[in-house]
Protein backbone atom coordinates (compact mmCIF):
# COMPACT_ATOMS: atom_id res chain seq x y z
CA UNK A 1 0.00 0.00 0.00
CA UNK A 2 1.60 3.10 -1.11
CA UNK A 3 2.38 5.69 1.69
CA UNK A 4 -0.78 7.86 2.33
CA UNK A 5 0.03 11.36 2.51
CA UNK A 6 -2.45 13.07 3.98
CA UNK A 7 -4.10 10.29 6.70
CA UNK A 8 -3.36 10.87 9.98
CA UNK A 9 -4.45 7.78 12.40
CA UNK A 10 -5.33 8.40 16.07
CA UNK A 11 -5.15 5.69 18.01
CA UNK A 12 -5.45 4.72 21.73
CA UNK A 13 -7.43 3.91 24.59
CA UNK A 14 -10.96 4.88 25.71
CA UNK A 15 -10.51 8.05 28.22
CA UNK A 16 -7.21 8.92 26.55
CA UNK A 17 -8.30 12.23 24.47
CA UNK A 18 -8.40 10.93 21.31
CA UNK A 19 -11.66 12.65 20.07
CA UNK A 20 -10.75 15.90 21.42
CA UNK A 21 -7.28 15.62 19.70
CA UNK A 22 -8.98 14.34 16.27
CA UNK A 23 -11.67 17.10 15.97
CA UNK A 24 -9.11 19.84 17.32
CA UNK A 25 -6.93 18.65 13.94
CA UNK A 26 -8.90 17.91 12.01
CA UNK A 27 -10.65 21.55 11.61
CA UNK A 28 -6.93 23.15 12.13
CA UNK A 29 -6.04 21.03 8.78
CA UNK A 30 -9.29 21.20 6.98
CA UNK A 31 -9.27 17.44 6.82
CA UNK A 32 -12.62 15.11 7.58
CA UNK A 33 -12.42 13.69 11.06
CA UNK A 34 -14.03 10.06 11.50
CA UNK A 35 -14.66 8.15 15.05
CA UNK A 36 -13.81 4.61 13.75
CA UNK A 37 -14.85 3.83 17.28
CA UNK A 38 -18.53 4.92 16.40
CA UNK A 39 -18.99 2.67 13.79
CA UNK A 40 -18.44 -0.58 16.05
CA UNK A 41 -21.00 1.07 17.81
CA UNK A 42 -23.47 1.82 15.11
CA UNK A 43 -23.46 -1.61 14.21
CA UNK A 44 -23.94 -3.02 18.19
CA UNK A 45 -27.02 -0.54 18.16
CA UNK A 46 -28.20 -2.12 14.97
CA UNK A 47 -27.81 -5.47 16.41
CA UNK A 48 -29.57 -4.76 19.66
CA UNK A 49 -32.21 -3.07 17.02
CA UNK A 50 -32.83 -5.92 15.30
CA UNK A 51 -32.69 -8.51 18.16
CA UNK A 52 -29.43 -10.20 16.59
CA UNK A 53 -27.57 -11.86 18.92
CA UNK A 54 -24.07 -10.45 19.63
CA UNK A 55 -21.83 -13.22 19.19
CA UNK A 56 -23.45 -14.23 15.99
CA UNK A 57 -20.50 -13.31 13.97
CA UNK A 58 -21.80 -13.48 10.14
CA UNK A 59 -24.87 -11.76 11.08
CA UNK A 60 -23.52 -9.08 12.57
CA UNK A 61 -20.72 -9.08 9.76
CA UNK A 62 -23.95 -8.73 6.90
CA UNK A 63 -25.28 -5.56 9.47
CA UNK A 64 -22.16 -4.25 9.67
CA UNK A 65 -21.22 -4.71 5.52
CA UNK A 66 -25.16 -2.81 4.93
CA UNK A 67 -25.20 0.20 7.48
CA UNK A 68 -25.40 3.16 6.04
CA UNK A 69 -23.43 5.42 8.00
CA UNK A 70 -23.54 9.13 7.99
CA UNK A 71 -21.72 11.30 9.72
CA UNK A 72 -22.25 14.86 9.75
CA UNK A 73 -20.34 16.94 12.29
CA UNK A 74 -20.20 15.22 15.15
CA UNK A 75 -23.32 13.33 14.69
CA UNK A 76 -23.44 10.32 13.27
CA UNK A 77 -26.60 8.36 11.75
CA UNK A 78 -26.83 4.70 11.18
CA UNK A 79 -29.83 3.11 8.10
CA UNK A 80 -31.00 7.04 8.55
CA UNK A 81 -31.56 7.25 12.66
CA UNK A 82 -29.61 9.36 14.71
CA UNK A 83 -27.81 7.38 17.17
CA UNK A 84 -25.52 10.42 18.20
CA UNK A 85 -26.42 9.73 21.66
CA UNK A 86 -28.28 6.26 21.88
CA UNK A 87 -24.39 4.71 20.97
CA UNK A 88 -22.91 6.27 24.11
CA UNK A 89 -24.87 4.46 26.59
CA UNK A 90 -23.01 2.11 29.26
CA UNK A 91 -24.81 -1.14 27.24
CA UNK A 92 -23.58 0.27 24.05
CA UNK A 93 -19.90 0.18 25.68
CA UNK A 94 -20.17 -3.06 26.01
CA UNK A 95 -22.01 -3.92 23.16
CA UNK A 96 -19.96 -2.12 21.04
CA UNK A 97 -16.57 -3.93 22.52
CA UNK A 98 -18.04 -7.72 22.22
CA UNK A 99 -18.71 -6.88 18.45
CA UNK A 100 -15.13 -5.40 17.98
CA UNK A 101 -13.85 -8.53 18.85
CA UNK A 102 -15.12 -10.76 15.82
CA UNK A 103 -12.74 -11.05 13.23
CA UNK A 104 -15.73 -10.86 10.43
CA UNK A 105 -17.57 -7.99 11.67
CA UNK A 106 -13.73 -6.21 12.15
CA UNK A 107 -13.01 -7.02 7.96
CA UNK A 108 -16.62 -5.87 7.12
CA UNK A 109 -15.61 -1.99 8.84
CA UNK A 110 -12.11 -1.90 8.07
CA UNK A 111 -12.86 -2.33 4.15
CA UNK A 112 -15.38 0.34 4.50
CA UNK A 113 -12.98 2.98 6.80
CA UNK A 114 -10.38 2.28 3.94
CA UNK A 115 -12.87 3.88 1.85
CA UNK A 116 -13.55 6.31 3.72
CA UNK A 117 -9.70 7.16 3.40
CA UNK A 118 -9.76 6.90 -0.16
CA UNK A 119 -9.51 10.76 -1.27
CA UNK A 120 -6.81 11.77 1.66
CA UNK A 121 -7.15 14.43 4.18
CA UNK A 122 -8.39 12.46 6.71
CA UNK A 123 -8.29 12.23 10.76
CA UNK A 124 -9.31 8.65 11.86
CA UNK A 125 -9.01 7.75 15.40
CA UNK A 126 -10.11 4.45 16.76
CA UNK A 127 -7.57 1.31 18.30
CA UNK A 128 -6.45 -0.08 15.12
CA UNK A 129 -5.91 3.00 12.21
CA UNK A 130 -2.36 2.77 12.62
CA UNK A 131 -1.62 -1.01 12.63
CA UNK A 132 -4.55 -2.38 10.55
CA UNK A 133 -6.74 0.34 8.68
CA UNK A 134 -3.75 2.92 7.43
CA UNK A 135 -0.31 1.25 8.31
CA UNK A 136 0.89 3.90 5.57
CA UNK A 137 -0.63 6.70 7.03
CA UNK A 138 2.03 10.00 7.13
CA UNK A 139 1.14 10.16 10.57
CA UNK A 140 0.31 8.22 13.72
CA UNK A 141 -0.04 9.23 17.45
CA UNK A 142 -0.83 6.92 20.28
CA UNK A 143 -2.65 8.64 23.27
CA UNK A 144 -2.25 7.18 26.51
CA UNK A 145 -3.36 8.44 29.83
CA UNK A 146 -3.27 6.44 33.58
CA UNK A 147 -6.25 4.30 34.04
CA UNK A 148 -7.42 7.03 36.95
CA UNK A 149 -7.03 9.61 34.91
CA UNK A 150 -9.04 8.31 31.95
CA UNK A 151 -11.58 7.06 33.94
CA UNK A 152 -12.25 10.69 35.87
CA UNK A 153 -12.12 12.44 32.16
CA UNK A 154 -14.90 9.99 30.92
CA UNK A 155 -17.16 10.10 34.39
CA UNK A 156 -17.32 13.71 33.70
CA UNK A 157 -17.37 13.61 29.84
CA UNK A 158 -21.05 14.88 28.36
CA UNK A 159 -21.36 12.22 25.48
CA UNK A 160 -21.24 9.55 27.68
CA UNK A 161 -23.68 11.00 30.85
CA UNK A 162 -26.81 9.52 28.90
CA UNK A 163 -28.86 11.17 31.80
CA UNK A 164 -27.68 9.65 34.46
CA UNK A 165 -25.10 10.03 36.61
CA UNK A 166 -22.33 6.95 37.45
CA UNK A 167 -19.94 6.59 40.14
CA UNK A 168 -16.51 7.16 39.62
CA UNK A 169 -15.99 3.16 40.65
CA UNK A 170 -18.25 1.67 38.33
CA UNK A 171 -16.65 3.74 35.36
CA UNK A 172 -13.13 2.92 36.30
CA UNK A 173 -14.42 -0.81 36.66
CA UNK A 174 -16.19 -1.03 33.28
CA UNK A 175 -13.36 1.08 31.57
CA UNK A 176 -10.91 -1.23 32.63
CA UNK A 177 -12.84 -4.58 31.88
CA UNK A 178 -13.35 -3.38 28.14
CA UNK A 179 -9.62 -1.86 27.90
CA UNK A 180 -8.54 -5.62 28.46
CA UNK A 181 -11.34 -6.72 25.58
CA UNK A 182 -9.86 -4.53 23.19
CA UNK A 183 -6.06 -5.19 24.17
CA UNK A 184 -6.28 -9.01 24.58
CA UNK A 185 -8.66 -9.64 21.83
CA UNK A 186 -7.19 -12.25 19.38
CA UNK A 187 -8.53 -9.85 16.01
CA UNK A 188 -6.57 -6.37 15.94
CA UNK A 189 -5.54 -5.88 19.64
CA UNK A 190 -5.24 -2.14 20.71
CA UNK A 191 -1.14 -2.41 20.15
CA UNK A 192 1.48 0.85 20.25
CA UNK A 193 2.55 0.76 16.11
CA UNK A 194 6.51 0.88 15.88
CA UNK A 195 6.07 4.14 14.17
CA UNK A 196 3.59 5.62 16.13
CA UNK A 197 4.29 8.72 18.70
CA UNK A 198 3.62 7.76 21.66
CA UNK A 199 2.21 10.83 23.90
CA UNK A 200 0.97 9.98 27.87
CA UNK A 201 -1.13 12.82 28.22
CA UNK A 202 -1.74 12.03 32.29
CA UNK A 203 -2.19 15.70 34.08
CA UNK A 204 -1.24 17.71 30.91
CA UNK A 205 -4.25 19.90 29.63
CA UNK A 206 -6.21 18.82 26.47
CA UNK A 207 -5.32 22.20 25.16
CA UNK A 208 -1.41 21.36 25.53
CA UNK A 209 -2.14 18.03 24.29
CA UNK A 210 -3.42 19.65 20.81
CA UNK A 211 -0.77 21.87 20.30
CA UNK A 212 1.83 19.28 20.77
CA UNK A 213 0.23 16.69 18.50
CA UNK A 214 -1.06 19.28 15.88
CA UNK A 215 2.93 20.19 15.49
CA UNK A 216 4.15 16.48 15.36
CA UNK A 217 1.50 15.99 12.73
CA UNK A 218 2.29 19.06 10.70
CA UNK A 219 5.90 17.75 10.51
CA UNK A 220 4.93 14.56 9.54
CA UNK A 221 2.48 15.87 6.76
CA UNK A 222 5.76 17.78 5.59
CA UNK A 223 4.38 19.73 2.06
CA UNK A 224 1.17 17.60 1.99
CA UNK A 225 -1.58 20.24 1.45
CA UNK A 226 -3.79 21.01 4.00
CA UNK A 227 -6.60 24.19 4.38
CA UNK A 228 -7.72 26.49 7.03
CA UNK A 229 -10.91 25.54 8.36
CA UNK A 230 -13.92 27.30 6.74
O1 LIG B 1 -13.58 4.37 20.85
P1 LIG B 1 -14.89 3.77 21.34
O2 LIG B 1 -14.90 3.52 22.83
O3 LIG B 1 -16.07 4.54 20.88
O4 LIG B 1 -14.96 2.33 20.62
C1 LIG B 1 -16.03 1.44 20.84
C2 LIG B 1 -15.51 0.01 20.86
O5 LIG B 1 -15.01 -0.35 19.57
C3 LIG B 1 -14.36 -0.22 21.86
O6 LIG B 1 -14.56 -1.46 22.51
C4 LIG B 1 -13.14 -0.31 20.99
C5 LIG B 1 -13.66 -0.78 19.65
N1 LIG B 1 -12.92 -0.21 18.54
C6 LIG B 1 -12.08 -1.04 17.85
O7 LIG B 1 -11.95 -2.21 18.20
N2 LIG B 1 -11.41 -0.57 16.76
C7 LIG B 1 -11.54 0.70 16.39
N3 LIG B 1 -10.87 1.14 15.32
C8 LIG B 1 -12.38 1.58 17.11
C9 LIG B 1 -13.06 1.09 18.20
Amino acid sequence: MPRNETIVAIDGPSGAGKGTVARALAQELGYRHIDSGAMYRGVAWQASRDGVDLTDELAIAALAEAAVFAFEGDRIAVNGHDVTEAIRTPETDVAAASVARLPAVREALVSRQRALGEDGRLVMEGRDIGTVVFPAAAAKIYLDASPDERARRRAVDPAHASGRTRALADVASALEARDTSDRTRHASPLTLAPDAELIDTTGVPIGDVVTRVLSIVRSRLGGAPSAPAG
